[in-house]
């Protein structure tokens, strides 16, 4: 079926009206308060909705189903990802793999993101973010996304990649194209276009092989065997989608967070030595600027708080409605000495991000850096920012000045 944002999808049968919201996840006003805000702002009422839009689906609204359909690999499929479906042509390995065979995926992959790699890569990290800054400092100003957000994780993905820098922003728009469109032509044509690109790769490094991830995934085996090229390319698939796009848009997030509360930019700096100081800082930036909102298929027909939910439907997990819940005193506020800063920002379960360690680093390394060699930033009032509120939020445009 064709399908569109702006089409409504009719109502199945087994959807009780009173829970029909016009929901479009891909279009969501951004407010002042921003992406994750402008998410909890519009989460309908009740503990499930269903969105005639992209397809149709349903949407998990409270914080506890949010939570618990995450891990619930008995009613839930990671077998299709993304709204509307893409079927398995875009397969990603491991997050689309269940149980009992994502165990051995995923295991093949953490090496590359052990606490050792990590830190070796942490070296290239903290150069890479001083040199962008140091270049841009005399400037007095930055447009952040496309000066430093989409220069400094995406530099260091490429060189984890051994992938050229001409390439970061082709791959990154492609990327683009599959995670923020609606239209399941626009995704098609950038994933195709990606695949094209991935199996050059590949056959470059069985060819020639090297020291980086893409040539150890040409090493993968599964149940003694060798990968096939289809599982190399859907590894390599994946690390595109995992690391093209997240830290970039958490970046900007703090970025943004920082120039408009100085008086957290001033205790960031105050405890830029103390480990365990900046440990909670970091948790509760990642509470509350969430980037993903994964998605489930039903995998058999599940009645859940008296709606049932047929088997093949696709419903989002949003994360803001988990880490913004209104349970939580001034949720939307950032506030480092917060008890509960639990978070789904990572995702949760079997599936939750493989490559959390280094984002940790990325934004620490991010924080201290930014905070030490920079004055206090500002947003430039002439230009407001433009952030965006998706199943990837981001921001598309951040002025910046000091
Ligand atoms: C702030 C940055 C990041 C955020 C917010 C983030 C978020 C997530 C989330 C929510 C999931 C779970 C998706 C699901 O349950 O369907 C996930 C999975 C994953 N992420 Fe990340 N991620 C980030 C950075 C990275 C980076 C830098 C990499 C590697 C280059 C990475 C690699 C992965 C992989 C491989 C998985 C799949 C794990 C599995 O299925 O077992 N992520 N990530």
């Amino acid at each position: 079926m064709a399908t569109s944002a702006t089409s409504l999808a009719p109502k199945p049968a087994h959807v009780p009206p009173e829970l029909v919201a016009d929901f479009d996840i891909y279009n969501i006003p951004v407010g002042e308060e921003g992406p994750q805000a402008a998410w909890r702002t519009l989460r309908p009422g009740g503990p499930l909705a269903w969105s005639p839009r992209n397809g149709g689906h349903w949407i998990a609204n409270s914080p506890e189903s949010v939570f618990r359909f995450h891990r619930d690999h008995e009613h839930f499929t990671v077998a299709e990802l993304v709204i509307p479906k893409m079927g398995q042509e875009y397969l990603m390995i491991p997050n689309q793999v269940d149980p009992p065979h994502h165990g051995e995926y995923r295991a093949n992959i953490l090496p590359l993101f052990t606490p050792d790699a990590v830190v070796r890569m942490g070296e290239d990290v903290r150069s890479l973010c001083i040199e962008l800054i140091e270049e841009m400092k005399p400037r007095g100003t930055c447009e952040f996304v496309m000066d430093f957000a989409f220069r400094f994780p995406l530099g260091i993905f490429m060189r984890m990649m051994d992938l050229p820098d001409s390439d970061r922003m082709y791959l990154r728009r492609l990327v683009e194209g599959y995670t923020d469109s609606p239209d399941p032509e626009r995704k098609t044509q950038s994933g195709i276009e990606m695949m094209e690109y991935i199996d050059r790769k590949i056959g470059e490094r069985i060819e020639n092989p090297g020291t980086d991830a893409i040539s150890k995934i040409t090493r993968f085996t599964i149940e003694g065997r060798p990968y096939t090229l289809a599982e190399m390319r859907a590894t390599v698939w994946q690390l595109m989608v995992a690391g093209l796009d997240t830290v970039a848009g958490m970046v900007c997030f703090l970025a943004w967070h920082l120039a408009t509360h100085p008086a957290d930019a001033d205790y960031i700096r105050s405890k830029i030595d103390d480990e365990r100081a900046m440990q909670e800082v970091v948790q509760e930036f990642l509470r509350r600027y969430s980037i993903v909102s994964s998605s489930r298929m039903v995998v058999k027909d599940y009645t859940c708080d008296g709606v049932t939910l047929k088997q093949g439907e696709m419903i989002i997990l949003p994360s803001a409605f988990f880490n913004l819940d209104e349970s939580r005193p001034e949720a939307e506020k950032v506030d480092f000495a917060r008890k509960n800063k639990k978070h789904i920002t990572f995702g949760s379960g079997i599936h939750a991000c493989a490559g959390a360690l280094l984002a940790r680093e990325e934004i620490r390394i991010f924080l201290e850096e930014w905070l030490t060699r920079l004055p206090q930033t500002r947003l430039d009032p002439e230009r407001p920012p433009k952030l965006k509120a998706m199943p990837l939020n981001g921001a598309q445009e951040l002025w910046l000045k000091w």
